[in-house]
C-alpha cells in the first residue's frame, strides 16, 4: 500500500526535523570545541550524527514505501550560548519537540490506518524516552556543577570519554 499523502508530507517534514536536530547538534559542537570543552563537544557530534541517521531512516523508509522525498530548507542554528548549561537546556527542549512531532505522527498513520508506518515509528518512540532522558541528566549534572570550573572540567572529560567508549573508539 503506497503512503497517503497527508503521511507522506508528515514524514518529509520529520526529516527535516531531524536534520534541524543534526544543524543543532552540530553548531553546539562547534560552539563547546571553540570553549576549551573538547568532551562536550565530542559528544555533541556523535549526537549530531545519530540525527543525520535518524533523518536518513525516514528518508529510506519514504523512498521503501513507494513515497517521493522532498527535502525542505533547515533553519539556522544559534551559534552562541551563554553557558553550557543553557546550551543543553536548548538540547532537551528541542528533543521535547521532537519527541512531540513524533507523537504528531503516530496520531496521522493512526487516522489514515497506515499500521506498516506504525511499525516503523516504534523505534522512534523507544529513541525519544532515550533521547529525553540523557539530554536532562546533562541538564541535571551542569546545574550541580553550576559555574565551579573543575566540576565543568570534569564533566567535560566525562563526556568525551563517554563518547569514545560508545564509539568503539579510544581517546583520539
Ligand atoms: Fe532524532
Ligand atoms: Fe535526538
Amino acid at each position: 500500500m503506497p503512503l497517503s499523502k497527508p503521511m507522506q508530507e508528515a514524514l518529509n517534514d520529520q526529516i527535516r526535523e531531524e536534520f534541524t536536530a543534526f544543524y543543532l547538534y552540530l553548531s553546539m559542537s562547534a560552539h563547546c570545541e571553540a570553549s576549551n570543552f573538547p568532551g562536550f563537544a565530542r559528544w555533541l557530534r556523535s549526537q549530531a550524527l545519530e540525527e543525520q541517521g535518524h533523518a536518513l531512516r525516514i528518508f529510506d523508509y519514504v523512498q521503501d514505501r513507494g513515497g517521493t522525498v522532498a527535502l525542505q530548507a533547515i533553519p539556522q542554528p544559534a551559534h552562541q550560548w551563554p553557558a553550557l548549561l543553557a546550551l543543553f537546556e536548548q538540547a532537551r527542549d528541542h528533543e521535547r519537540k521532537v519527541t512531540a512531532s513524533i507523537h504528531r505522527l503516530y496520531e496521522i498513520a493512526a487516522a489514515e490506518k497506515d499500521y506498516g508506518s506504525h511499525a516503523f515509528l516504534e523505534w522512534f518512540l523507544t529513541e525519544q524516552i532515550e533521547e529525553e532522558k540523557t539530554s536532562t541528566q546533562m541538564v541535571d549534572t551542569l546545574r550541580m556543577a553550576g559555574d565551579h570550573p573543575g566540576a565543568l572540567l570534569m564533566l567535560d572529560r566525562e563526556a568525551g570519554a563517554r563518547t569514545a567508549a560508545e564509539e568503539g573508539g579510544g581517546a583520539e
